[in-house]
């Protein structure tokens, strides 16, 4: 293909930095991606990519070998020439809530001198609302631009969300700026929400916090279902076809979690409290969230009559949600973290997990039969498909007690029930 002359610059390789600089270089930029790291400068520059992300390994290395994809040690040297700047680096949780910007702020710092004049700095990290113009005032250069450019990417689907995104969207100050940024993504014909690097900033923040409300609300529902005798299947499902409301992210489940809708959650929040917003919605989107994993630990403690002192428990699923080995803030987790504080003997087994993972309350196992051996019940936590098609009639025989508690609706109740297992699922009854 064509390989377009702009240099693009990507500071940091994490799942965001590295799927971005790899799907610019598969759009024909010429990509340089930096990270402070020389072990995974090293090992990325040999084409190894330690992310699980499907897609992303092939086409790192088709990018080095297309002469399109570097890595690079360092991001001062990389930016030299650059015309466009991407900071990818993290943006955690800092004390209080809000996003601790240390990083950003840092490699703006580092750079900001020997950018190239006309050169564009784009911070793609979630970042709060004015950090763009937070950043123009750190970076001090009237010749460089700022812009916001937010990702939607989802952890175990990035390369995929990234090569066909519902939007593109961009913020600046600087009109021609934002523009040629627009341009880098032109082929994957997305539309494109041109604004102010604000109004940037707030879209992906509204996003994520409104993707939270809908999970918390739809748990809350699920609730409700089940005292009042209704099935949140299909109840989501009449809901889901109000094109206004959609299929997507109904799932009830215990809670939602990774390492992205606690943490702006908990940063819109702060945003809000630091300009005198008062902002109960979103309070209770996230103490309704705490609350889930709660109710998922009383299932299974009415699963097993009442207590849980030394009942052995097996777990399937551990990462915050199937399709990655990502343990941050996962729901799943924090459930089994609660119910080994409630005395019970853990064994777990997660597609995504093989050897050993420390600081763990369990035993981790490597197949699902294994953790299900000696169980008082099986309690799936993450919806890895595999766990679907299980030899229930071997699940039967290796569990003390036949009893399955599905804090996702992820199982078939009726392939359950055929080998003699009751299911316990969540808004509704089987
Ligand atoms: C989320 C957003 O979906 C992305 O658009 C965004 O770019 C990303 O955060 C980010 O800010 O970087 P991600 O954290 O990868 O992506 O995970 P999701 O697929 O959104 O899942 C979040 C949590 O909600 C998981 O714990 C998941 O199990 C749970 N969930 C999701 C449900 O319980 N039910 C659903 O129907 C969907």
């Amino acid at each position: 293909g064509t390989v377009f002359a702009r240099r693009i610059v990507v500071v940091g390789t994490g799942y965001v930095g590295l799927t971005t600089g790899a799907c610019l270089a598969s759009l024909g930029h010429r990509v340089v991606c930096s990270d402070v790291n020389a072990e995974k400068v090293a090992q990325l520059s040999r084409g190894e990519v330690r992310i699980h992300e499907p897609g992303l390994a092939e086409l790192v290395q088709e990018g080095i070998a297309a002469g399109r994809l570097e890595f690079v040690l360092g991001s001062a040297g990389a930016v030299a020439d650059a015309e466009v700047v991407f900071l990818c680096v993290p943006t955690p949780m800092g004390s209080g809530g809000g996003a601790d910007l240390a990083v950003v702020e840092s490699v703006a710092r580092e750079v900001r001198e020997v950018l190239p004049a006309g050169c564009v700095l784009v911070t793609k990290s979630t970042v709060p609302v004015g950090t763009s113009a937070r950043l123009r005032e750190l970076v001090g250069r009237p010749d460089v631009a700022v812009v916001s450019n937010p990702e939607f990417l989802r952890e175990g689907s990035a390369v995929h969300d990234f090569l066909n995104p519902d939007r593109i969207v961009v913020g600046s100050d600087s009109q021609d700026a934002a523009e040629r940024v627009a341009a880098l993504y032109a082929r994957l014909g997305a539309p494109t929400v041109l604004t102010d690097a604000a109004s940037a900033e707030m879209v992906k923040y509204a996003a994520n916090c409104f993707l939270a409300t809908k999970l918390s609300y739809v748990n809350a529902i699920a609730e409700l279902c089940e005292r009042l005798g209704a099935d949140i299947t299909d109840v989501t499902e009449g809901m889901g076809y109000d094109r206004r409301i959609g299929q997507a992210f109904l799932q009830p489940g215990p809670g939602w979690g990774g390492s992205c809708l606690p943490k702006d959650t908990a940063a819109l929040l702060q945003v809000a409290e630091a300009v005198e917003f008062d902002f109960p919605l979103l309070q209770a989107t996230i103490s309704a969230n705490a609350r889930q994993r709660e109710r998922m630990v009383a299932k299974v403690v009415d699963a097993c009559g009442g207590s849980l002192d030394g009942v052995r428990l097996g777990l399937l699923g551990l990462t915050f949600k199937a399709g990655t080995d990502d343990l941050r803030d996962s729901p799943a987790l924090e459930v089994a973290r609660l119910l080994a504080a409630r005395g019970a003997e853990l064994v777990a087994f997660d597609p995504g997990l093989r050897g050993d993972e420390p600081g763990l309350p369990l035993t981790l196992v490597d197949d699902p039969y294994q953790a299900a051996k000696g169980a008082a019940a099986l309690v799936l936590l993450t919806e890895w498909q595999e766990f679907r098609t299980l030899d229930w009639a071997r699940v039967a025989q290796e569990l003390e007690a036949p009893v399955v508690v599905d804090t996702r609706n992820h199982l078939d109740p009726d392939a359950l029930r055929r080998a003699g297992l009751s299911w316990r699922g969540v808004g509704r009854t089987p």
